[in-house]
Formats: C-alpha cells, sequence, structure tokens
C-alpha cells in the first residue's frame, strides 16, 4: 500500500476511536519552517506528562511520555526542543533507554530531538529537565506577587516557545491530547490549559486532562497562592487571594459575554471557560490557553472598562483554539478573526457606538504601525514570510487590524447576515483543523466571492492579502463619541479651562483617544494643568498611564516620570513597554532615563519583553550592567 493510502486508513481507524475528529491530511500539505518535526513520518497524539516544580533550582523536571502514530517506514520521529536537558528516551514500556540525538542548536528554533524507532513503537517517554532560563516559564519570586508570601510560576509557549518546557512536535498544524500530574510545594495551587482543580490540594500533587485535541502553543501551565471564584455554572476566576474580589466584580459579565460569543457563531466547545489574573510582569494583555485564559492584572481598572481584553482570548476559543492558523506565516487567520469576533461581542454587548470607538483605536495603531514600518514593507502583508526568523515578529498590528479591516470590509461588502453565515460554518467546518493562507483563499473564493456577484470587485482580496500597505478600500470607522472628545480638546487649546470640559460621561477609550492626540507642541504648564485637572500620572487605568508617560516622556513632562518609573518596575505587558521606552529614546535626558530604569526592571520582564527591548534599547550586559 501506498504511504498517503496508509495514512488514511490510520486517520479512519484513529477517528474511530477518538472522540473528536482529526483528520491528518492538512498537516501534511507543506513543511511548518519553524519546527524540526516531520509529522509525515511520525507524529505525536496523546500526552501524558509528569512534572515536579522546583521553585528552589527554577526548574521542572519529570517525564513525557507521548502516544505517536507512525507510516510503516517511518525510522524516527522528531521533536523540538529548546534548552531542554534530555536525561534518557524509551519506547513503549522499555526499560533499556534507545540512543537519542540532539541537533545542532538554532539560536531561534533550539534543538531537535531525534528518537530512532523500531517496529510497532507506539510510544515514547522522553526523561527530561527544563533549563533554569527556560524561555516560556516565568518564576517570580514571593516580592513580586500581590501576596508577597509565595512564588510564582507561568507559562506562554506562544508562538514556540513551548519547547522550552515539554518536549513536543511544537507546529501549530499538529494537535493532540494530553494528560498530566503536577507536584507543586505544598500551600501551592497548580492550573493547565486542562480540567483543572478549584481547591489546593493537601500534598501539592494536582491532576489535568485535556480531551480536545490542542496544538502544542496552547500548553500552559501556573502555580502559586492562588484562589477560585465562580461567575456562573461554566466560568469563573482563578486570582491571587488579595486579587480575587476585584477581579470578580470586573469581569462579571463574563457568562453574558460567553452566551453572546454563542449567539454569533456557534456553542462554546470546550466546557468550562475560566480566567487566571496573573502577576502583573505577564508579557502579554492575555493569552487564550483553552479552558483558562492567562490574563495580566492591568485590565482590572475597576469600572469593566478594558474587559474588551477578555471578548478577544473567549474569541479565540473559535478563531485560534478550534480553527488554527497552521503556520505563523499565517497569524492573521488567528488575530484578524478574533478581533473582528471580539469587536462584535463588544457591540453586542454595549452597543454599537461602543465598539466603533475600538475600531478607530485599532485604525489608528494600524496607520501608526504602517507608517513606522514602511508602505513597502513585506511586513504588512496579510501572509507573512518568517523563513529563517522568530515568529514572535509576526506579532504586529498587520495581524490584528489590518486582518479586522479585510474581515469588516467582506462583511460590509456582502450585508452582516451573509458574513456571519460564513464565519459561522468556517468554524463549524474547520473545527480543530489547521488552516493556512492559501486553503483561506480557496475556501473564500468558493464560499464568498464565487456566490456574491460584485464582491471580488469591490473587496479586492489578493491585494489585501498578498499586498503590502493598506488598500484604498479600507472601510472607514466613525466613532462619533471621538468627535466629542476632539471638540473638547480644541475648546481646551482655545482656552477653556480643563476642569469645565464635558468628560464626566467619559470611558477610558475617550480618555485614550484624547491623550494620544495631545499635540507634539504642548508646554510642560499645559501637561501638568491637564494632569492637575485629569489626573493622568496617578491614573489606576494602566491603558491611560501607559499613554499618557508616553507623553510625559515625549513633552519632557518630569512631574510624571517617578509614578512612570513604578509603572515600569512592575508592569511586564510588553504592549506597554514598547512605547514608553520608544518615546523615552526620542530625548537625549530621556534616552539615559530608560537606560537607568531598563537596568533596574529587566529583572522583572519576562523572556518575551527582554527579548524585544533588549534589541530596541540595543542592551549589551557588559556595557550596560545590571545593578
Ligand atoms: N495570542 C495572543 C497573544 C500572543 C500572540 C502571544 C503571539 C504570543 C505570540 C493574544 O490573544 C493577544 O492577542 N493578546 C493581546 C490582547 C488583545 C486584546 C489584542 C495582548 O496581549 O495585548
Ligand atoms: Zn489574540
Amino acid at each position: 500500500m501506498r504511504y498517503g493510502a496508509w495514512l488514511l486508513l490510520l486517520m479512519i481507524v484513529f477517528q474511530a476511536c477518538n472522540d473528536i475528529e482529526q483528520p491528518q491530511e492538512d498537516i501534511m500539505m507543506g513543511k511548518d519552517i519553524h519546527s524540526f518535526s516531520e509529522p509525515g513520518k511520525a507524529v505525536a497524539k496523546h500526552l501524558s506528562l509528569q512534572l515536579q516544580v522546583d521553585f528552589d533550582t527554577k526548574q521542572l523536571s519529570g517525564i513525557a511520555t507521548w502516544d505517536i502514530d507512525t507510516a510503516p517506514d517511518a525510522e524516527e520521529i522528531i521533536f523540538d526542543t529548546k534548552g531542554l536537558i534530555i536525561d534518557s528516551v524509551f519506547l513503549n514500556d522499555d526499560t533499556t533507554a534507545v540512543p537519542f540525538s540532539l541537533g545542532k542548536e538554532d539560536p531561534v528554533l533550539g534543538q531537535a530531538l531525534r528518537v530512532p524507532l523500531k517496529a510497532g513503537a507506539k510510544r515514547v517517554r522522553i526523561v527530561y529537565r527544563t533549563s533554569p532560563g527556560a524561555a516560556a516559564l516565568q518564576w517570580l519570586e514571593a516580592h513580586q506577587t500581590a501576596g508577597g508570601r509565595h512564588p510564582f510560576l507561568f507559562s506562554q509557549s506562544q508562538c514556540i516557545l513551548a519547547r522550552s518546557w515539554v518536549p513536543c512536535q511544537d507546529s501549530p498544524g499538529i494537535r493532540f491530547t494530553y494528560d498530566a500530574e503536577v507536584k507543586v510545594p505544598q500551600g501551592m495551587l497548580a492550573l493547565m490549559s486542562a480540567e483543572n482543580p478549584q481547591q489546593k490540594s493537601a500534598d501539592g500533587v494536582y491532576r489535568f486532562r485535556m480531551r480536545q485535541p490542542i496544538p502544542s502553543y496552547l500548553l500552559a501551565i501556573a502555580a502559586g497562592d492562588l484562589v477560585f471564584k465562580p461567575i456562573s455554572a461554566r466560568a469563573g476566576v482563578y486570582a491571587e487571594p488579595e486579587t480575587i474580589e476585584a477581579a470578580v466584580h470586573e469581569f462579571e459579565d463574563l457568562e453574558e459575554m460567553i452566551q453572546a460569543a454563542e449567539q454569533l457563531y456557534g456553542d462554546y466547545v470546550w466546557e468550562r471557560y475560566d480566567l487566571l489574573v496573573l502577576p502583573p510582569s505577564f508579557p502579554f494583555g492575555g493569552m487564550e490557553n483553552p479552558r483558562l485564559t492567562f490574563a495580566t492584572p492591568t485590565i482590572i481598572a475597576g469600572d469593566k472598562s478594558l474587559t474588551s481584553l477578555v471578548a478577544h482570548e473567549l474569541a479565540h476559543s473559535w478563531s485560534g483554539n478550534l480553527v488554527t492558523n497552521r503556520t505563523w506565516n499565517d497569524f492573521w487567520l488567528n488575530e484578524g478573526f478574533t478581533v473582528y469576533f471580539e469587536r462584535r461581542i463588544m457591540e453586542a454587548m454595549y452597543g454599537r457606538d461602543y465598539a466603533e470607538m475600538l475600531a478607530e483605536l485599532g485604525y489608528q495603531d494600524l496607520r501608526q504601525t504602517i507608517a513606522r514600518m514602511g508602505e513597502n514593507n513585506k511586513d504588512t502583508r496579510l501572509k507573512l514570510d518568517l523563513q529563517r526568523r522568530d515568529p514572535d515578529e509576526a506579532v504586529t498590528d498587520i495581524a490584528y487590524e489590518k486582518g479586522y479591516f479585510f474581515l469588516r470590509l467582506v462583511e460590509e461588502t456582502i450585508g452582516r447576515d451573509k458574513f456571519d453565515a460564513f464565519v459561522k460554518t468556517y468554524f463549524q467546518r474547520f473545527a480543530f483543523r489547521s488552516m493556512d493562507t492559501e486553503s483561506f483563499v480557496e475556501y473564500f473564493q468558493k464560499e464568498v466571492l464565487d456566490k456574491n456577484p460584485g464582491a471580488a470587485k469591490a473587496i479586492r482580496m489578493q491585494e489585501w492579502i498578498y499586498g503590502t500597505g493598506l488598500p484604498d478600500n479600507c472601510p472607514k470607522v466613525n466613532a462619533v463619541r471621538f468627535r466629542r472628545v476632539e471638540q473638547a480638546l480644541q475648546d481646551w487649546l482655545n482656552g477653556t479651562p480643563a476642569d469645565s470640559l464635558p468628560t464626566a460621561s467619559w470611558s477610558s477609550h475617550e480618555w485614550l483617544h484624547f491623550v494620544r492626540h495631545l499635540p507634539a507642541g504642548l508646554s510642560v504648564e499645559q501637561m501638568k494643568a491637564l494632569d492637575e485637572a485629569f489626573g493622568f500620572t496617578q491614573s489606576n487605568n494602566a491603558e491611560i498611564q501607559a499613554e499618557w508617560y508616553a507623553q510625559a516622556a515625549l513633552h519632557g513632562y518630569s512631574d510624571a516620570y517617578p509614578a512612570m518609573e513604578a509603572f515600569l518596575l512592575k508592569v511586564g505587558r510588553r504592549k506597554f513597554l514598547v512605547p514608553i521606552y520608544r518615546a523615552l529614546l526620542q530625548t537625549e535626558e530621556g534616552k539615559a532615563l530608560a537606560y537607568d530604569i531598563y537596568a533596574k526592571a529587566r529583572k522583572n520582564y519576562h523572556y518575551v519583553s527582554v527579548s524585544t527591548l533588549d534589541e530596541m534599547l540595543q542592551w549589551n550586559e557588559k556595557v550596560h550592567k545590571t545593578p
């Protein structure tokens, strides 16, 4: 039997004994340049993980046992690793180890772990340890947490950092189920992107199971002094005891949000949806780990004004976690759809005018990003080419906002009803599968362009997906509430005192729009007047703080520097750090301050923020020494 036919048979047999359909044809279609694995020859289908968490040595150690499917002539199976210390490897239940090999180290991809197979090999057992500097993991000292009593650990696996804590086939086109047993110090709760405990155990041992197949970048773990509070029967929040009440209050509307999402694009299939509020050094706003979104505490503003982030991570339960970008070159399929879905959820919950503010802020971001990158920059294409590059470079406003505006253009061209039907079917049809740009284009051609006369001409799909810059048919946004903000700003510039501007009903989005549009030439006195009237420097809203501190740096408004420094020392969210440091770098005085603060703050940041900022600041440990 030919190899393809053999695999087809294997697929059928495999599907029959699995809860969820897992076609394998999609992973055979092309190579993922960011993984050493060769799933067409041997693919890992289920992971049994046994881990011990050691806060003293900052290491995970244990055994990863993979159930594998192999082609008849497969001589080896290849896993991705990064910084892992591989102790020994066994096949099936054998007690004699096999001679594995670790390939040459690539700075981005890590090392290939090659395990020779024998006939009848169904399982590979890998005994290993992580290195203390594992890129995915951040180990926090007790003083870096809200409670200050226990240390904390969390992972961030996207894009290709899962391989730094689990030997795996680290490609988004490959899915597997998993179970795990994790041991943490007594008094701590451990959580994963799986069925989770809601209470601490007496012995610090926890068991997990993820029955739906997921790609490796959705593997996640966290441990710390955590408690759980429910919000509804299927949703709740985990946080440190100090943060839990504020978090539950902030996310009160969570169940309503899940229902709004289901109304739009179909049932939520992951059973539970919980949030984990992390310490402030978490490098992202949120991460859509299945069943358990990881979130920054900086979205707890006290007034539910930053919960669109939760809508975003929730939306990934469809776009991303169900239908997954096949490679990181197709990242826009994850994020563009998710931003679109996020704004539809926000519109359903808070109305069109509200959602339009989010869209307009997104448009501003997009415009700025394209201006900074250059109209002709290849990275302004939706379909990326990340050959020999770190896929982290895919994380720009292009995937998010150009992706959003493309989908919005389709919606406006064919009408919302037809578009919603298309999206819903797309999620159903490709659930638990991966999608690359080329397959999407083909499907889109068939389901949208061929069925709607005139749509192809109006949309110009090829230009959006494979062209640079922003096409001139980009939809127009008009957030009416922002026009009032601009009027208020104008009035103030014309002499109306700040405290008599009509700002009483402004949400954080209006404030953001206001601060973003402060003219470049403002004097320090004018900055001070605004600050006295509105208390920006002392704001509790991290979005406003970040925007204001960047303005303070640009305008040399030094009254804000102590608060800015405190913010930079505590918060590790890259989206906030980058604009503030960038603004500081604009002036000589600011530059000195930036290096001074970064030297102290760097150790508080996660690897992903550090790598971005090291490059931005051209940081060199030998020249700029950490105190
Ligand atoms: N999945 C992303 C975060 C991510 C992307 C991590 C790529 C690593 C590599 C997550 O869903 C996300 O987009 N988070 C955003 C929030 C959102 C509201 C735009 C963030 O963290 O800012
Ligand atoms: Zn996202």
